[in-house]
């Protein structure tokens, strides 16, 4: 079993081509609510993403739960944090509009993903014949969605909004160089018909955003 990853919140273990993601204890808690967190946020993990690919986003497929462990699907690719601004241009924009055509899926079924940043996505790699290690981009790379941990369900236009801003901002922040470019593809994949309300409180919640940071 191998390390992947060390959050605060949790461990990442890589299985068998399985990812084990295991809560870790908090030592400030009460053991016994401590278990009862670890194992409700776990339970509430796997419960999301079966809905996700239940309406066929791009989320890795649960495998099982056991307590405070969920063991899902490993996607096999690139977070966009670490490789989206060494692509060129075009391609940051294809995957940018994917990513919003998933957002857009999620929300349309009410589910609202609460920590969308470019960690929290992977670019697939699926290898080319003959070129075992390539890590080109097929036209068909999925751009998946991961860690639902702080996911839950409403249909309220404001949680969608703010899932929204949320990226913008973490586009600013990690992808700077042309972050309004980017957001505006990815607007591009979300658009519909019923996204008018949302992009509209969208900039409601830009600009409560702004008045905060100039107090
Ligand atoms: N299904 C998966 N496939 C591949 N890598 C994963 C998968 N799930 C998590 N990871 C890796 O582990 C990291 C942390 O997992 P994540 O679910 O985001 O937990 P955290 O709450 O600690 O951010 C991710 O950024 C990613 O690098
Ligand atoms: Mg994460």
């Amino acid at each position: 079993m191998k390390l992947l990853q060390q959050g605060a919140e949790a461990k990442i273990y890589l299985q068998d081509n399985k990812v084990l993601k295991d809560r870790i204890p908090k030592s400030y808690r009460h053991t016994t609510l401590d278990n009862k967190i670890r194992t409700s946020r776990t339970k509430r993990e796997a419960k999301i993403l079966t809905k996700a690919k239940s309406i066929k986003a791009n989320v890795p497929s649960l495998i099982h739960t056991e307590k405070h462990i969920l063991t899902i699907e490993y996607i096999k690719g690139d977070r966009l944090s670490e490789t989206l601004n060494s692509y060129p241009k075009d391609k940051q924009i294809s995957i940018m509009k994917k990513l919003g055509r998933q957002i857009a899926r999620l929300h349309k079924n009410n589910i609202i993903h609460s920590d969308l940043t470019t960690s929290n996505t992977i670019l697939q790699n699926k290898a080319l014949p003959n070129t075992p290690n390539s890590k080109h981009l097929t036209p068909n790379s999925k751009v998946y969605i991961i860690d639902f941990g702080l996911s839950y369900i409403s249909h309220k236009t404001e949680d969608k909004a703010v899932d929204l801003h949320l990226l913008k901002q973490a586009l600013q922040a990690k992808h700077f160089q042309n972050s309004k470019q980017l957001f505006t593809a990815f607007l591009q994949g979300y658009k519909s018909k019923e996204s008018k309300q949302i992009l509209e409180r969208l900039e409601i919640v830009d600009s409560r955003g702004r008045y905060k940071h100039s107090k």
